[in-house]
C-alpha cells in the first residue's frame, strides 16, 4: 500500500451487470495499483444487485451483496451507479448525492435528460458527479473535453458513438447483408440488446452527443435538443450507391458552433446516418469501435479512438473516474465544475446547412441532369458533383420496379417515396439515374426542390437521399 495513504474511501457499486461486475473484478485485482494511484484505501461496502442468488463470475464477499439501496448508500464516500435507464438510477443517485457521497456513473441517458439537476444537487451538497464511462466507453474524451481542452476554443465533435449501429452498417457494407441480418447478428454477437431501440433509432448516439456538447461548448443540452435519427432506414441499395460514389454510411453525432444569417451564435447537435468520404479519418473505424474527432482553434484537429462499449473498456473509463473522485476526496481537493457559462442556444434543425445526396430516376428521352440541377438552382442549391447513367428499366407494374426505394424519411419527408408509381401502369421505359452531392442546403429548400421535381411532368423519381459530411 502507498506510504501516503492516510485515508481511505468506501465505496459502494449499484448493480453488477456487465460494467459493474467488470469493475467489481478489477478493484479486487488491481487494489493495490488503484491505492497507490490514488493515495487513499479502497473500501468496497456494497454491492447493489437484483437477485442475491443469481450466478456471479466475480469474488464478491457475500456479505457485501444487497437488494437494499438504502443500506446500500451507508456510509457510501463514492457511489458507482452502473444500473442504467433512468428509474430507479435517477432516484438512487439523487439519494447518493444528498447524502454527501460523490457519483461515478455511466448512464448517458440519465445525463443526457437529468444533468442540470443531478450537477446542481451535486454542487449543492459539494460533492462530484463524474462520467467518464457514460461516452464512448473506454475512449477518454470526457476528461479531454473538460480538462484536457480547458484553455481551447472547440468549434466541432463529430463522432461514432455507438458501437451497435457502426457494426450494423460495416457488415452491410462488407458483407451486402441487409439490415435485418445484420442487426441479428449484433444480436447474437452481444452488440445489440433483445430490444435495439436506443441504440437503431439513435437515441444513445444522441445522448452522448448532448454530453459531449455540453462539455465543447459549455452549454447544457439534453438529448431532446438532439435532432435524431436512426439506421432502420438503410438499404443495400443505398450501401452500393455509398460504395459507388467511394463512401461509407455511418451513424454521425454532429455538434458544432453555427452563426445565424442574422448574427446570432448558437449550436447545431444533430445524429443522422451520413456518408462520409472513403478516404475521411472516420470512415475507416469498423466493427463496435468509436471515433472521434475534434476542430479546436488552438489544437487543430485531433481524433480519439477505441472501445465504445463492453464490460472490461467501460470499467477502465469507471476506475478512472474512480481514482481522480478517491484523490480529491481523500485529500479535500475540489473537483473540475460543470462550466455551462456560455449557454449557446440550440439552433432550430430545420436552419442547418448540409450537404445531400440525391439520387434520382428520371426519363431519359424527357429530362436529365441538366433539369434536376435547374430545379436545385432555383431553390438556390447548387451541386458539387453529378453523375448520371443510363439505365433499362422493364416492369408491368409498381411492384416489379427492381429499385431499392428508401430514406424519404431522411429528410423528414413523409411523402411516398415514390408518389409517381402509387397505382401506376408502368411500362418499359428508358430512364437515366442521376446521383448528385448538393453544396450546403437547408432541409426545407431540399424538400422543395425535391417536391417540385416529383410533380414535374418529366416522371421524375426520387430513390433516395442521404446526408453527406466531410465534403463541403
Ligand atoms: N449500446 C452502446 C453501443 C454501448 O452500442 O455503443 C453503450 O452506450
Amino acid at each position: 500500500m502507498a506510504t501516503r495513504a492516510a485515508k481511505a474511501i468506501n465505496i459502494a457499486v449499484l448493480g453488477a451487470g456487465t460494467v459493474g461486475s467488470q469493475v467489481i473484478r478489477l478493484i479486487q485485482e488491481r487494489r493495490e495499483d488503484l491505492q497507490r494511484r490514488s493515495g487513499v484505501l479502497w473500501n468496497l461496502t456494497a454491492v447493489l444487485v437484483r437477485d442475491l442468488d443469481a450466478e456471479r463470475d466475480y469474488d464478491v464477499p457475500a456479505n457485501l451483496l444487497t437488494t437494499d439501496i438504502a443500506e446500500a448508500l451507508v456510509n457510501a464516500d463514492v457511489v458507482v451507479e452502473l444500473i442504467g435507464g433512468i428509474e430507479p438510477a435517477f432516484d438512487y443517485v439523487k439519494r447518493a448525492l444528498k447524502a454527501g457521497a460523490c457519483v461515478v456513473t455511466g448512464n448517458k441517458a440519465l445525463l443526457a435528460k437529468h444533468g442540470p439537476e443531478l450537477f446542481a444537487l451535486a454542487a449543492a451538497n459539494q460533492v462530484e458527479l463524474q462520467y467518464e464511462a457514460a461516452v464512448a466507453g473506454a475512449v477518454p474524451i470526457v476528461r479531454a473535453l473538460r480538462e484536457s481542452l480547458a484553455g481551447d476554443r472547440v468549434n466541432r465533435v463529430l463522432g461514432i458513438v455507438n458501437g451497435t449501429t457502426n457494426f450494423i452498417l460495416d457488415r452491410m457494407s462488407t458483407t451486402g447483408a441487409t439490415y435485418d441480418e445484420s442487426l441479428q447478428e449484433a444480436q447474437a454477437l452481444g452488440y445489440a440488446e433483445a430490444d435495439p431501440t436506443a441504440d437503431v433509432d439513435g437515441l444513445d448516439a444522441a445522448a452522448k452527443c448532448a454530453l459531449m456538447a455540453s462539455l465543447a461548448f459549455h452549454s447544457r443540452v439534453l438529448i431532446d435538443d438532439v435532432s435524431t435519427e436512426g439506421i432502420r432506414a438503410i438499404t443495400p441499395a443505398q450501401i452500393t450507391r455509398a460504395r459507388e460514389a467511394n463512401m461509407v454510411v455511418k451513424l454521425l453525432a454532429v455538434a458544432e458552433r453555427r452563426t445565424t444569417t442574422s448574427g446570432e451564435e448558437g449550436i447545431d447537435v444533430r445524429v443522422h446516418p451520413a456518408l462520409l468520404p472513403a478516404g475521411h479519418p472516420l470512415a475507416s473505424v469498423s466493427g463496435a469501435f468509436n471515433a472521434i474527432m475534434l476542430e479546436c482553434e488552438a489544437a487543430g484537429e485531433l481524433m480519439f479512438f477505441g472501445q465504445g462499449a463492453g464490460g472490461v473498456p467501460t470499467a477502465s473509463a469507471v476506475l478512472s473516474d474512480l481514482v481522480a473522485t478517491a484523490a480529491r476526496h481523500g485529500h479535500g481537493q475540489h473537483p473540475p465544475l460543470e462550466s455551462h457559462y456560455e449557454q449557446l442556444p440550440v439552433l432550430p434543425p430545420q436552419s442547418t446547412r448540409v450537404c445531400y445526396q440525391v439520387s434520382l430516376l428520371v426519363n431519359a428521352a424527357d429530362a436529365g441532369l441538366s433539369e434536376v440541377v435547374g430545379e436545385f438552382a432555383q431553390h438556390g442549391i447548387s451541386i458539387q458533383r453529378a453523375s448520371q447513367k443510363q439505365v433499362s428499366i422493364q416492369c408491368a407494374s409498381q411492384k416489379q420496379v427492381p429499385i431499392q426505394c428508401a430514406s424519404q424519411n431522411q429528410v423528414s419527408d413523409a411523402q411516398p417515396a415514390i408518389p409517381h408509381l402509387e397505382n401506376a401502369q408502368v411500362q418499359s421505359a428508358e430512364r437515366a439515374s442521376v446521383v448528385l452531392i448538393t453544396n450546403p442546403a437547408t432541409e426545407s429548400d431540399l424538400r422543395e426542390a425535391l417536391d417540385a421535381l416529383r410533380s414535374s411532368p418529366t416522371g421524375v423519381q426520387v430513390e433516395s437521399v442521404i446526408r453527406v459530411e466531410g465534403v463541403a
